[in-house]
């Protein structure tokens, strides 16, 4: 078990690195807290016009997800850890995109660090979950429904249409992680129950 927690605050710390904040300061863009949702995540970093910071956002998020797992799945091998251990790093690395010991605790909303940990988890439910977000914001312009779909939906493709079936751990992982990520939206919930909730790619109302 404390090998299992070790590398779940590696994993923790690894999550902690906020994308969005670093590749905006390094092109010379507005901290992405400071303008349209102020979420420091792609959607946001959009939202600044440029579409390759947005692309940095996305996969450096994404990246630390696919790292902190592949990282735990590793370990695990190497040392015979228990299957929890990388359910643990899951919920763990998305814990701390979501709240970055580095960043005052102000994270993302953890889309692309939590499909980059489906992604290392399992290739095919990694396709079906971008299908489904793809989809979804393809045909109603929003990456936030599309990311409470895909959200609610991973857990269920991981358990009923992919199956883990010897890792249950992780199916029960990716349940915790879409619960935050739904959390994670209440306010975008609460814009598309009012209609004000921008479409993506919209440009942000400048800084304030
Ligand atoms: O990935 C976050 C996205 O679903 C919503 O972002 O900036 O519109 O709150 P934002």
């Amino acid at each position: 078990f404390l090998f299992a927690l070790m590398i779940a605050v590696v994993a923790y710390l690894i999550g902690s690195v906020s994308t969005a904040v670093l590749v905006s300061k390094k092109m010379d863009l507005p901290d992405p807290k400071t303008y349209g949702s102020g979420n420091p995540g792609a959607t946001n970093v959009l939202r600044s016009g440029n579409k390759k910071a947005a692309a940095y956002t996305l996969l450096g998020d994404a990246f630390k997800g696919l790292l902190a797992i592949g990282l735990a799945r590793c370990l695990t091998t190497w040392l015979n850890l228990p299957d929890y251990t990388i359910a643990l790093a899951a919920v763990a690395v998305v814990l701390g995109h979501m709240y970055p010991i580095f960043f005052g605790f102000k994270g993302g909303k953890g889309v692309a660090t939590g499909f980059g940990v489906i992604l290392a988890m399992s290739f095919w439910t990694a396709f079906w979950v971008a299908l489904i977000w793809a989809t979804i914001a393809f045909k109603f312009k929003k990456s936030s429904l599309a990311a409470l779909v895909a959200a609610a939906g991973a857990p269920f493709v991981a358990f009923i249409v992919i199956q883990h079936p010897y890792h249950p751990s992780w199916g029960w992982s990716l349940m915790a992680v879409g619960a935050l990520v739904i959390v994670r939206h209440r306010d975008n919930i609460k814009r598309m129950q009012a209609g004000n909730e921008p479409d993506v790619g919209t440009a942000a109302a400048p800084a304030q």
